[in-house]
């Protein structure tokens, strides 16, 4: 999993995170004291709110590989990068590190029910799914806001993840409006406007 999801902090673990004032709003503001424990620091990251791709590609044996991932994030535009990590723990790691490339769906609201499903280690995840092929040949889903269709350029150990970074060699699918699901402290959710500002 992406350091930076996908449950609440680990509330059965003792926490290193200590109320220490009470805002405006009557709401704890907390702080870390001792170095955080990985459920705490997943917890905190969670605070970051991510739209939510599925990352896929062929593989080398012809089988297809997707994990859902909200790592992914716009790299530089000329060339045009963009990036994702995947956890060395991940079954699809070995594969993913072995073919030359990979496309990126990120999603829409009408896809969450894919996004569970390519959430799970090893599952089935291709049986009921639609799908359609890049021109470099990984799939993508119907129905979603914006496809990648990339080159792997380069990769980097990162911790306990391996840093994908790859050349977007073209868009093969862009729907602008289309509603992006949103992945915000461990749940799915929706977009919701802010108002516009009164002068
Ligand atoms: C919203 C969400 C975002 C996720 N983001 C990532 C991610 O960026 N990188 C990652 O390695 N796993 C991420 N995961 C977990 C993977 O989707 C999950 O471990 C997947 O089953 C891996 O598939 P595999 O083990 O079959 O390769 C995420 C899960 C969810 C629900």
């Amino acid at each position: 999993m992406a350091a930076s999801d996908h449950s609440p902090a680990g509330r059965s673990e003792r926490s290193s995170l200590e109320i220490v004032s009470e805002s405006s709003e009557s709401k704890p503001v907390v702080e870390s004291r001792a170095p955080l424990s990985r459920g705490e620091l997943r917890g905190v990251l969670g605070n970051f709110a991510t739209g939510v791709t599925i990352i896929t590609a062929g593989g080398q044996r012809g089988e297809r590989l997707g994990i859902t991932a909200n790592s992914f994030s716009s790299v530089s535009l000329e060339p045009p990068l963009v990036l994702f990590s995947l956890d060395k723990g991940a079954y699809s790691l070995r594969a993913f590190l072995s073919t030359a490339h990979f496309a990126v769906s990120v999603l829409s609201t009408r896809q969450r029910d894919l996004a569970t499903r390519f959430a799970v280690p090893m599952g089935d995840k291709w049986a009921t799914t639609e799908w359609r092929q890049t021109p470099n040949g990984s799939p993508w889903f119907p129905d979603s806001l914006a496809v990648f269709d990339c080159s792997t350029h380069y990769t980097y150990q990162g911790g306990d993840h391996v840093i994908f970074v790859g050349q977007v060699d073209s868009v093969v699918h862009y729907a602008p409006r289309a509603e992006p699901l949103l992945y915000f402290r461990g749940r799915y959710a929706e977009l919701r406007p802010m108002e516009e500002e009164t002068p």
